[in-house]
């Protein structure tokens, strides 16, 4: 699935490896440091224990993983949502991008289409580092996230068909026409969603209509619908919420809908063995800590379910992320990587 496997050898044969690393892979319009810092990071552990050379019982792997944004073709966390056996390689391979190009047409055109099978061999520990992507630790001016788990994902389309006709003759009264179920439908599942507390998200994007006219009634309208809570049992009645709120909105305006389950990633809780692990590291460092769950979905989420992994965080400028202003500073990313050294260290040696 293209993933990149990087590894420092250990000292002791059958030990298994320290995984670190992260994604390179972005936003159409993505920041700097989304993934990228989570690599270079992982990188800089390596390269300053052979500046030491300071040899290690364990490997470590700095690892690579492909597509974890999902926005280009569509499912988050993709290449280790495969290597976890969550989702099966031929399904990811033949994943789409909005010009029919397909995941394995990519991998064979760059050259990183592996012969080596997206199967966990064993590890003894993960770690991921990155940006926060949000504002809690610039806000309270802690320098380290302690990343606890990582809230659920649900990612759906939502499609809803209508009947064209022409912009002008047609009255406005018996139209069947989907930007009416949609614009009511949008506001209602933003209400339900907001009466389900601080941590609960709904992200509505990718609006196309077909034809693609101005002056005709769409005949399908689709869009993109990403919703988010930390708790399992809350997400699925978001989801139910969600669900009967098309369905009402639909039927008011005569228009038929359908919605689709892509992306499901469940509420992750990380080892607190490790976790432990890093606010010693942090405090060894000398940088102020905070246990915290992360808003975003990472790699971490299915590489736990394999190995024991934690993540850790740095604060990013106006906890602004999946933009091009995304930004921090240098103190923030060297406090980061070396929170991630003394942890690869505590467990790797
Ligand atoms: C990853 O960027 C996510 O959607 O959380
Ligand atoms: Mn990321
Ligand atoms: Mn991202």
């Amino acid at each position: 699935i293209g993933t990149l496997w990087v590894r420092r050898p250990g000292t002791a044969p059958a030990a298994e490896p320290v995984l670190v690393g992260s994604h390179l892979d972005t936003q159409p319009t993505g920041g700097r440091f989304d993934g990228v810092y989570g690599v270079l990071g992982g990188l800089e552990v390596i390269e300053r224990l052979n500046d030491l050379d300071a040899a290690t019982r364990h490997p470590i792997d700095l690892v690579v993983w492909t597509n974890e944004e999902g926005s280009r073709f569509q499912y988050s966390m993709m290449g280790s949502a495969v290597w976890s056996q969550k989702m099966e390689l031929e399904g990811a391979l033949s994943l789409t991008d909005v010009d029919g190009v397909t995941v394995a047409d990519e991998l064979d055109r760059l050259g990183w289409a592996g012969s080596r099978p997206a199967a966990p061999s064993g590890a003894a520990a993960a770690f991921e580092l990155h940006i926060e992507q949000g504002p809690i630790l610039e806000d309270e001016g802690i320098e380290i996230g302690v990343v606890t788990g990582v809230q659920g994902l649900r990612w759906y389309t939502i499609e809803l068909g209508g009947f064209p006709a022409h912009a002008g003759p047609t009255p406005m009264i018996g139209r069947r026409d989907p930007a009416r179920a949609i614009a009511g439908l949008v506001d209602d599942v933003y209400a339900a969603v907001e009466a389900k507390g601080e941590w609960a998200r709904a992200t509505f994007a990718q609006f196309r209509s077909h034809p693609v006219s101005p002056n005709t009634i769409p005949e399908t309208l689709t869009c993109t619908l990403d919703l988010r809570h930390p708790d399992g049992e809350v997400l699925e009645a978001m989801e139910t919420q969600m669900r009967a709120i098309v369905t009402a909105r639909c039927e008011a305006t005569g228009v038929t809908g359908e919605v689709t389950l892509g992306n499901d990633s469940p509420p992750v809780h990380f080892d607190e063995g490790l976790v432990a692990t890093i606010e010693q590291a942090a405090a060894a460092v000398g940088v102020s800590n905070r246990r915290m769950i992360s808003g975003a979905g990472h790699d971490a989420c299915y590489v736990a379910r394999h190995h024991p992994t934690a993540m850790i965080f740095v604060p990013c400028q106006d906890g602004l992320s999946h933009n091009e202003a995304e930004s921090i500073t240098s103190e923030q990313a060297a406090a980061g990587a070396s929170v991630l050294l003394g942890a690869v260290r505590a467990v790797a040696s």
